[in-house]
C-alpha cells in the first residue's frame, strides 16, 4: 500500500494571527510527525484574486513561511515550498484544462460566492474561474490523498476527485490495457491471483460490493507490485482503466472557534486580530482595551462573563479555576476588568514566546528561510515530475 502523503496549500494573505494557529497551524505541526507532508505557498491563487497588487505578494510569502516555522513547522520532516517555484503544477493545470467542462468551474459554489463577496473587483477573468482546477494540479501532480482544509474548501476537494475520475476515464485506457493487466495479475502468485479474479467476477457479474472490498484489501496488501501495476489492477476490478491520478480525500480541519478580540470570530475582515508573532506590548495593550460587559461601568458594577468578549478567550486559555475566579469575581464585582483579563494576556504571551523564539533567527537570518523554501522546492519538483511523465505520456506528450 501507498504511504499516505498529505498536502495542503495558503494563500499569502499577510500576517497570520492566532485564528491561523489554532485553526490550522497546529493541526500542520500534529501531522508531520504522523504523515509525510507537503505545504506550500499559494502564490498564483493569490494572483487570482489579487491580480492588481503584485508588489505584495513576495513579502507576504516570506512573512508566511516565517510564521509557519515559528508555529512549529519543521522543515526537517515537512517539504516547504512555494507554488509558483514548481511551474509543473501549470503545465498540469494547462494539461487538465482541456478536458474540464466550463460547466464543472462554473458551478462550484465558491466561483460565484466569492466575485458577490470581492464585488469591487472584477473577478470574471479565466484565471479566477480556473482557481478550483489550478487547486486540482496542486493536489494530483502529488498524487496526495489526503487534503486538510476548511469547510469552504470541500466543494474544490469534490471538484479535484472528479477531475481524477474523468483524466482517468479518457486516459487511463491504455491500449494494451487488458494484457498488462492480465500479467500483473499472474505477479499475485496462483492463489491470489485466483482469489482476485473470482472476486472480480463477482463484482462485474452480481455488482457484489463485498466482493470489492476483499478484492480492494487483497491489493492493498500487496507490498511488492508497482505503482503502475497495483493501479491496472485497481482499474481492471472495477472495470474503469487504469488509474492515474489518485482521488484524494479532504480531511476537515475543525472550523477555528478562536474568539477575536470583539468576541466574533478572529478574523482579517473584522480587524479583530492578534497576530501570531505580535510583540508583547501590543498584544498587551490590545487585550487590556478590549470591550467587557458593558454593565459594568464602574469598578463596582457586577457583570455577567455570558455577556464579556474576553470571556470566550478565558475558555480557550485558562484551567478551570481560572474560569471560576472570573464567573464569581465578575458576577460579584469581586475583581476588576483589567484584574480579569490579565491571565489572558499572560497565557496569549506564553503561547507566543516560543514563535516569537523560533522566528528570531530566520529574522536574523533571511537566507535560512530562502533555503528551506529553495530545498523543498527542488523536492516538489522530483515528485511532481514523476506524475507529469505519466500524464503527459498518457496524452500523447511522452515523445521518448
Ligand atoms: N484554496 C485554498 C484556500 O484558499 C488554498 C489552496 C490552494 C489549497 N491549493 C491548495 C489548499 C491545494 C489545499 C490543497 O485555502
Ligand atoms: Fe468581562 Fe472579566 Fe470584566 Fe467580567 S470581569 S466583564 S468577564 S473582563
Amino acid at each position: 500500500m501507498f504511504a499516505d502523503r498529505v498536502l495542503s496549500g495558503m494563500r499569502p494573505t499577510g500576517n497570520l494571527h492566532l485564528g491561523h494557529y489554532h485553526g490550522v497551524l497546529k493541526n500542520w505541526v500534529e501531522m508531520q510527525h504522523e504523515f509525510e507532508c507537503l505545504f506550500f505557498v499559494a502564490d498564483w491563487h493569490a494572483l487570482t484574486t489579487h491580480y492588481d497588487a503584485p508588489h505584495t505578494i513576495e513579502q507576504n510569502s516570506w512573512d508566511m513561511v516565517v510564521d509557519w516555522l515559528a508555529a512549529g513547522v519543521d522543515p526537517s520532516r515537512a517539504t516547504l515550498f512555494i507554488q509558483s517555484r514548481v511551474p509543473e503544477h501549470a503545465e498540469l493545470h494547462l494539461l487538465l484544462s482541456m478536458i474540464t467542462p466550463l460547466g464543472w468551474l462554473e458551478r462550484v459554489p465558491t466561483y460565484k460566492d466569492q466575485q458577490e463577496k470581492l464585488s469591487e473587483k472584477d473577478l470574471s477573468t479565466y484565471g479566477f474561474l480556473g482557481y478550483p482546477l489550478l487547486q486540482s494540479a496542486d493536489i494530483l501532480i502529488y498524487r496526495a490523498n489526503k487534503v486538510p482544509v476548511g469547510e469552504d474548501q470541500v466543494p474544490h476537494i469534490e471538484f479535484t476527485r472528479e477531475i481524477a475520475r474523468r483524466f482517468n476515464h479518457i486516459y487511463g485506457r491504455e491500449p494494451d490495457f487488458e494484457e498488462k493487466a492480465e500479467a500483473a495479475v499472474k505477479k499475485l502468485g496462483s492463489k491470489k491471483a485466483r482469489l482476485y479474479a473470482q472476486l472480480r467476477i463477482r463484482f462485474q457479474e452480481q455488482g457484489d460490493e463485498d466482493a470489492l472490498e476483499s478484492a480492494k484489501s487483497l491489493l492493498d496488501e500487496q507490498q511488492s507490485l508497482s505503482y503502475g501495476d497495483r493501479e491496472r489492477l485497481f482499474g481492471y476490478l472495477e472495470g474503469t482503466g487504469k488509474m492515474i491520478l489518485s482521488e484524494p480525500e479532504a480531511m476537515l480541519t475543525a472550523a477555528s472557534k478562536m474568539p477575536g478580540l470583539d468576541g466574533q470570530k478572529m478574523s482579517k475582515s473584522y480587524d479583530n486580530t492578534i497576530s501570531l508573532r505580535e510583540d508583547e506590548a501590543s498584544v498587551t495593550r490590545k487585550i487590556r482595551t478590549m470591550p467587557t460587559d458593558p454593565a459594568r461601568v464602574r469598578r463596582s458594577d457586577p457583570g455577567n462573563p455570558e455577556k464579556c468578549p474576553v470571556w470566550p478567550l478565558h475558555i480557550v486559555y485558562s484551567g478551570e479555576d481560572t474560569r471560576q475566579w472570573v464567573q464569581r469575581g465578575c458576577k460579584s464585582a469581586g475583581i476588576g476588568c483589567l484584574e480579569c483579563k490579565q491571565p489572558v494576556i499572560t497565557a496569549v504571551l506564553e503561547e507566543q514566546r516560543p514563535m516569537r523564539e523560533r522566528a528570531q533567527q530566520y529574522l536574523d537570518d533571511p537566507t535560512l528561510v530562502r533555503s528551506i523554501i529553495a530545498d523543498g522546492c527542488e523536492k516538489a519538483r522530483k515528485l511532481a515530475s514523476v506524475t507529469m511523465r505519466d500524464v503527459r505520456e498518457a496524452m500523447g506528450l511522452g515523445y521518448s
